[in-house]
């Protein structure tokens, strides 16, 4: 598991994905930069995403909130003071690690060595005493299980402190005038302060959903496990603002919705499962994760959260605005308009970068090629869904004469005005092939000498490598009814 893991990361690096930040200083840690198939794969989800949020969903319109918030905001939120988590360090090493991560780590160890009741049972122990609070309990837990630390190798650990998670900057050239502001650690709360601007300008009336995507930023302890956990990562988000009572049913309904949204992807539903928690946080009435098998795992990709009348009230008690809804429907139980009330809020939460890693994780394949000569080939491929693969169509001229690139060029010219096209006329067919495979091209178009005569085209099938002659024409055709 661990190595095909190592070859995904590998393979995004090589092929144009993801590089570490800043790679010629040695890389920031946690921070990733995306490359040219990378960020194509990165916007086609963003896109996917936000058409079936909006365009879809009549009742939900988009914002773009900036990342600087007035710091009140975080005060509000809760951030400040219960964005924490908690932390030990290694007295030897001085490496801090956040108590969960260090306790799960040696909860895998146990597993590879087929102690799977003993991993469940610290899991299960870990799960109590957090939900308690007792860090006491959580420091005897990590030394009766010995848990070391991997630089140092000791257990020579102090005690639990929280930790706040935010990063802190100043606003303003003068020092003595500069306030501390934070980077926004979720975009959620710019859809919070902005929900009247929103509602009234909009003209939209309850049920109704707000939705953003942009950079959130968390100084992450453990940032490890690739674009999984960095310190600087996309969230797209949106918030429901129901009726309070209905928020039961929009709960549900949201669960339900966003994880027919990966499956409408062609991902398999046996590796999606929910995760209901029962730690909640600061904000939450009800929440579950929607969880992904990773190379390392089940682990959440998105959040589904039932949030109540926290964040809005929350905003109403710290700026001294109203933050109230009047809906005019009338009530069956009393024959008037329900009124004026703070409105509840479902959120749904995924990270960009998650989801990313996810179809990395997916789609990754070294396959083993059976020949008709009896003997065998490999090949990488990733099995990007078509729609949302980085290049859709790689048009292949079979030689760089006779013509046949100028033809190549024709179908490029009419094809690339409609989606993502790549041209390509070096080297032999068959290498030309396997680069468009590990990139992840569901559709490759060879042009070669019969094209001249009858204007058919070679059509090569990525995922069954299947070639069939089809008319020139058609191949826009071809590729539009796959990523519609
Ligand atoms: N507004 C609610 C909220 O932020 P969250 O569960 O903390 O909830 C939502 O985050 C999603 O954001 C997660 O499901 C995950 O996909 C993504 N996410 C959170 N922290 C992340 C990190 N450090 N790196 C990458 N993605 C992260």
């Amino acid at each position: 598991q661990d190595n095909n893991f190592q070859a995904i990361i590998a393979h995004a690096k090589e092929y144009g994905f993801v590089f570490p930040s800043s790679e010629i200083y040695d890389g920031l840690s946690a921070v990733y930069d995306y490359g040219p198939y990378g960020s194509e794969l990165k916007k086609n989800i963003k896109d996917y995403w936000w058409k079936s949020m909006t365009q879809l969903h009549e009742n939900i319109v988009g914002i773009d909130a900036a990342i600087f918030m007035h710091p009140t905001t975080w005060k509000a939120s809760g951030h400040v003071d219960n964005f924490n988590d908690p932390m030990i360090d290694n007295k030897d090493s001085k490496k801090r690690y956040r108590v969960d991560h260090l306790i799960e780590a040696h909860a895998a160890i146990l597993e590879d060595q087929g102690k799977q009741q003993e991993a469940d049972a610290l899991l299960q122990e870990m799960d109590a005493l957090l939900a308690k609070d007792d860090f006491a309990g959580l420091k005897k837990l990590i030394e009766d299980h010995k848990i070391v630390c991997t630089i140092s190798g000791t257990c020579n650990w102090t005690d639990i402190r929280q930790f706040n998670l935010m990063f802190e900057t100043q606003l303003g050239s003068v020092t003595d005038e500069a306030s501390t502001i934070y980077l926004r650690p979720e975009t959620a709360q710019g859809i919070f302060v902005n929900f009247l601007n929103v509602q009234k300008t909009a003209r939209m009336k309850v049920p109704f959903g707000i939705a953003q995507i942009g950079k959130a930023f968390r100084n992450e302890i453990v940032a490890r496990q690739f674009i999984f956990r960095m310190r600087e990562f996309e969230q797209m988000e949106m918030q429901f603002f129901v009726r309070p009572g209905t928020e039961g049913e929009w709960y549900k309904y949201w669960k339900q919705v966003r994880l027919q949204w990966h499956l409408s992807l062609g991902l398999p539903a046996e590796k999606y499962r929910y995760h209901d928690h029962s730690k909640l946080a600061h904000y939450a009435k009800e929440a579950c994760d929607i969880e992904f098998e990773f190379p390392f795992g089940f682990k959440e990709v998105e959040g589904i959260h039932s949030r109540s009348d926290f964040d809005l009230s929350q905003h109403q008690t710290y700026s001294k605005k109203k933050m109230q809804y009047f809906d005019a429907d009338i009530d069956p139980a009393t024959n008037k308009p329900y009124g004026n009330y703070v409105p509840y809020v479902i959120e749904t939460s995924i990270g960009l970068d998650r989801m990313v890693l996810l179809i990395l994780s997916h789609a990754y394949e070294e396959e083993t090629i059976q020949k008709e000569d009896g003997t065998t080939d490999s090949r990488v491929v990733m099995h990007i869904p078509e729609k949302i693969a980085p290049i859709k169509l790689a048009v292949l001229p079979l030689t760089k004469k006779d013509g046949l690139p100028e033809i190549a060029r024709d179908l490029m010219d009419e094809c690339k005005n409609y989606f993502r096209c790549f041209y390509e006329e070096k080297d032999a067919i068959g290498k030309r092939y396997r680069r468009q495979d590990a990139i992840g091209t569901p559709f490759c178009v060879t042009i070669d000498h019969q094209t001249k005569e009858d204007n058919t085209v070679t059509i090569r099938y990525r995922d069954s490598m299947k070639q069939e002659r089809i008319l020139m024409s058609q191949v826009k055709d071809v590729v539009m009814n796959a990523i519609a």
